[in-house]
Order: structure tokens, then C-alpha cells, then sequence
């Protein structure tokens, strides 16, 4: 071969590698969606506000999650009613307070189609002031955004402090129940402080009737808990002593009462945590 034979062939192969690896490039574009993003507006994103379409845009970026929808683990109503929103709260409160894992946030890379932006074509890089119809409801949305109560209520658990909400414990012996208590607390103080259940023995207190032999003690356990209402959660302390708290009912003193076992119960209702949120 001679001389220009030679280059010519090796151009020749040289610029078949270049298509080859052009096309390589491009196709890889075509099934990566996330390598191509554009820039969004808030208009464009609300365009895409249902199952069929569903775009969301979280800390600056847009992602179009409308295939992942059904795999999500929730019912699908938790993430659909914020297609076509600025999420980003959403995004880092999936339970007040708990952001969604970095697992997740591998995953939700592989959506992206664009950058969010204004009307100018500026960065908006997340936290937008939704302006949309429905943004009342999704202030009203419990993973919508950390209110100053729930603020209070996360630093109050750092500190170790039991937070407000409703509470539900038991004290169990031997296999029975004995003491099923709930109650509220408020700032620190206890309302509506109730027995769920009350038994000694196979006796169901709840279900005494005057003149039944121990309906005095259910009166006394009822005392306690009137006598709790309003008081800071320590006052539960001093039913390790509850003559100083119940009087005498029909000859049976206060020495009858097992107090702590009403401590213990709402105890464990503070172990357990949060029932549900008042
Ligand atoms: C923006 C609205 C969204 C809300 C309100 C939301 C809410 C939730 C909730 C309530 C859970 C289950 C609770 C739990 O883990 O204990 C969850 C879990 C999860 N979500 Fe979302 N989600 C949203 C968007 C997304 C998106 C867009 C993706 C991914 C593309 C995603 C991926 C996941 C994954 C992988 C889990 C399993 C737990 C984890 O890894 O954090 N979520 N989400």
C-alpha cells in the first residue's frame, strides 16, 4: 500500500471511530434523560400536576417523577398532591422532621429533567413561596413545613424532654394488664388524664357499680386522675405516696392504692412517645 493509500485509511477509520462514538454519546443521552436538563418556571412545573404527569421540584431541581409514582411505598395520594409544586419541604419532612434517606436521594437523581428558575430565567434554588390555589392546604399538610409548634416540639425531644401530644402507657404484671392510662400534656402539664382500663385480679374496676365491694378504690383512682388535670408532668411523683393525694373512700385509706403502678403506666406512655399529635 502505498503512502496516501495508507492515510486515507487510517482518516478512513479514524473518522468511523469518531461516528461510532458520536452515536454512543448521543444514544446514551436518549435513555439517560438525566444528562439533558433545561431550565423550568414555576408555570411550566404546574403544568404537570397529575398521575399522568407528575413534576416536582425540589431544592433547585425539576424531576419528573410521574414513572415512579406507582413504586413509591406510600399510598400514592402522599406524593400526588405534589406534582406540579415546589416540594422541597415535602422532600425533607416525610414525617415532620425526618428527611428522606440518601438512598432515596440517589434515586430521585435518576428523574431529573431541568433546573427550576423565575420568570427571568434566575435560579430559584427551592423553598418557593408557593402561590398556587392550593397552597393553604398545603400549609395545612402535616409534612408541608415545620410550624413553630413543631418546632418547639423537636427541640424539647433533643433536650430529652418528653414533647406535647397524646400519650397512651400500661402497666402489666404477670401477664395482666393492669393500668391502661392516657392522657395529653400541654407545655409540660397533664389534661385529660384517663384509665382505659383498670383490673386487679380479673376484676374490671371500669365496670364496678356503687355497692360493688371495691367501687371505693375505683372512686380513688378516678380522684387521681381529676387531681392530675393541669398539674406539670413531676406531680405524678407523688402518687409513690397517694394518701397525699386521695382521701379515704368508705374505710379504704390511700395506702390502698398502688400509685405506682399509675406512675409506671404513664411512664411507659412517655417511653412509648407521641400517640398521636393533639
Ligand atoms: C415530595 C413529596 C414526597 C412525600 C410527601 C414523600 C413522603 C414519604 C413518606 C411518608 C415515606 C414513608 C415514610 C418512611 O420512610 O418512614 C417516604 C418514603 C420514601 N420515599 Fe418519599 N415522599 C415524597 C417524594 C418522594 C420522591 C420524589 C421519591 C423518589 C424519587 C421518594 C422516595 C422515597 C423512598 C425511597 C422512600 C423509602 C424511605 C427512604 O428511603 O427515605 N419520595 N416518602
Amino acid at each position: 500500500m502505498n503512502k496516501f493509500a495508507y492515510s486515507a485509511f487510517i482518516a478512513f477509520l479514524a473518522s468511523i471511530g469518531t461516528l461510532v462514538s458520536v452515536h454512543a454519546l448521543s444514544s446514551d443521552d436518549e435513555t439517560d434523560g438525566a444528562s439533558e436538563t433545561r431550565d423550568i418556571t414555576l408555570d411550566e412545573l404546574a403544568e404537570h400536576a397529575s398521575a399522568e404527569s407528575c413534576w416536582k421540584a425540589i431544592h433547585g431541581g425539576v424531576y419528573d417523577i410521574t414513572d415512579y409514582v406507582p413504586d413509591h411505598p406510600t399510598e400514592e395520594e402522599v406524593i400526588l398532591e405534589w406534582c406540579g409544586r415546589e416540594s422541597s419541604e415535602a422532600w425533607d419532612n416525610k414525617s415532620p422532621g425526618r428527611p428522606h434517606s440518601p438512598g432515596a436521594e440517589r434515586q430521585l437523581e435518576n428523574y431529573r429533567i431541568g433546573d427550576l428558575v423565575d420568570d427571568q430565567g434566575e435560579p430559584l434554588s427551592g423553598d418557593v413561596e408557593d402561590t398556587s390555589a392550593d397552597a393553604e392546604r398545603q400549609d395545612a399538610s402535616p409534612a408541608a413545613s415545620v410550624s413553630p409548634a413543631e418546632d418547639q416540639r423537636l427541640h424539647r425531644a433533643m433536650l430529652g424532654q418528653p414533647m406535647d401530644g397524646h400519650y397512651r402507657g400500661v402497666f402489666t404484671d404477670r401477664g395482666e394488664i393492669q393500668v391502661n392510662i392516657t392522657f395529653d400534656l400541654r407545655d409540660g402539664h397533664l389534661t385529660d388524664v384517663n384509665f382505659r382500663h383498670l383490673a386487679y385480679r380479673g376484676v374490671d374496676y371500669l365496670t364496678l357499680e356503687e355497692g360493688d365491694d371495691l367501687y371505693p378504690v375505683m372512686v380513688q383512682h378516678r380522684r387521681i386522675t381529676e387531681w392530675l388535670e393541669g398539674e406539670p408532668l413531676t406531680t405524678i411523683f407523688a402518687l409513690y405516696e397517694p394518701a397525699r393525694v386521695v382521701d379515704e373512700v368508705d374505710g379504704f385509706s390511700g395506702a390502698t392504692l398502688r400509685g405506682a403502678k399509675v406512675i409506671s403506666a404513664m411512664r411507659d406512655g412517655l417511653n412509648r412517645g407521641v400517640y398521636s399529635w393533639p
